[in-house]
């Protein structure tokens, strides 16, 4: 038979360790991951990563944010290779599946091929993705923004985290350097790009279903407010003279969630993920709040008149209350679709297999979202538990995720290998 054709094992109990030994490196007690970019946690996680890909023989590059490239030589190294990954970085108070399957089932999809003996005509290469979390620089996926240019260098360079400390400055003290309009990779540069992923909802798990082709992924829109008021003695000023920015933040909040459920489609989601208030004192009224909120939705335009209903609603909020207001709209991306033909590699692949499957949308996003622009993309779900993610009781079982290991492998190998 030939090697190309040979049975794939995948090592789904190795894989289920390595999970768990990436999961125990964070900045909390397992199994709580919290892993954000260019933090300590980050950096080690990276040299976890980087000597697993080593032992499999691959070969290791970084660009100058650290987008980590393992790739595994093809007989025909001229020819675009195939692209797979992830990323590992995570938000506060996360779990430990997030990503890091995409990445290490990446890994174990290219061992087990290399153990069936297969020569892929193109090469293989494993992506590890900076910074797909938007914790530290406010926006997701900046890595995978770099690498499809839809963020530019100026704009890269404007990036700063909640300490006002650049992008480049942190990344450069963790030890990348070089120009951000380096990261950007040439179009054509991958022929295709598949990356597995915990699916964080509970649609496969409900429909007892193996596997998710995603079809498209919901694009995201981040929008800041900084609302200014009046602060004062708690006790001292009363109700009818004050100017108490975090009211007007509660009014925002409630206002975001109307305007999401207004569209009545069960794909606009909105939420207010941060508010910070000062002085934050018990016995002082808020003078300042400031917002963070998360808009998404699987239909573009859709998405950007609950973006616009929002920002108009708390503008009439905070003028009712005397107080002012800046907002400020980070990213507001278009949806993916995802390439049919990608999809039907993966069809095809759970099909040889008797894996049950089903096409599906992504309301997370991913780097699959910005790796879209440049390559035709699709991605492999796997269920979670309870469809639980970015908490710490996140969980995919080794089974569910040697099942999405097998059919990347699978899907790897079809579109690394030429027809002779
Ligand atoms: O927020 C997301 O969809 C992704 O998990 N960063
Ligand atoms: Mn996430
Ligand atoms: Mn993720």
């Amino acid at each position: 038979m030939k090697p190309n054709a040979a049975a794939i094992q995948i090592d789904g109990k190795r894989l289920a360790r390595e999970l768990d030994d990436l999961g125990k490196i964070s900045a909390e007690p397992f199994p709580v991951v919290t892993r954000v970019v260019y933090t300590e946690a980050d950096l080690r996680a990276r040299e976890f990563v980087k000597a697993l890909c080593k032992e499999a023989g691959l070969a290791i590059s970084e660009d100058a944010v650290g987008n980590t490239f393992a790739r595994w030589l093809g007989s025909d190294p001229t020819l675009a290779p195939v692209g797979t990954g992830s990323h590992i970085d995570a938000i506060p108070n996360a779990g430990r599946f997030d990503g890091t399957v995409g990445v290490l089932g990446g890994l174990e999809a290219i061992r087990a091929l290399q153990l069936a003996g297969v020569q892929p005509t193109r090469s293989i290469e494993l992506l590890v993705f900076t910074a797909e979390e938007p914790t530290r620089f406010g926006i997701g996926c900046f890595g995978s923004r770099l690498l499809a240019g839809v963020l530019g260098e100026e704009a890269g360079k404007k990036l700063r985290d909640d300490r006002g400390e650049s992008l480049d400055a942190i990344r450069t003290r963790a030890g990348f350097h070089g120009e951000l309009r380096s990261v950007r990779l040439p179009q054509g540069y991958y022929s295709a790009f598949v990356e597995l992923h915990i699916e964080q909802g509970p649609v496969l798990e409900q429909k007892n279903l193996d596997i998710g082709i995603v079809t498209a992924i919901a694009a995201p829109a981040t929008l800041h407010l900084d609302i200014e008021g009046e602060g004062g003695h708690a006790g001292a000023v009363s109700m009818t003279r004050r100017r108490d920015a975090f009211l007007a933040a509660a009014e925002i909040a409630l206002a975001v969630e109307a305007a999401a459920k207004a569209t009545g489609a069960p794909d606009t989601v909105g939420t207010t993920g941060i508010c910070d208030l000062f002085p934050r004192a018990v016995n002082s009224i808020p003078s300042r709040a400031h917002m963070e909120i998360d808009i998404r939705d699987i239909d573009g335009p859709r998405r950007d008149s609950v973006l616009l209903r929002v920002i108009e609603s708390a503008g009439e909020i905070t003028a009712r209350r005397n107080l002012a207001m800046q907002s400020r709209v980070l990213n507001s991306d278009p949806p993916a679709r995802c390439d049919s033909a990608i999809v039907a590699v993966l069809q095809k692949a759970c099909q040889s297999h008797g894996i049950s499957y089903e096409p599906m949308i992504s309301r997370a996003y991913h780097d699959s979202l910005f790796m879209s622009v440049v390559a035709p993309t699709s991605m492999i779900f796997v269920p979670c538990r309870d469809g639980i993610s970015h908490r710490p009781d996140e969980y995919s079982s080794p089974e569910a995720i040697a099942r999405g290991t097998l059919i990347l492998a699978e899907a790897l190998r079809d579109l690394a290998t030429l027809p002779d």
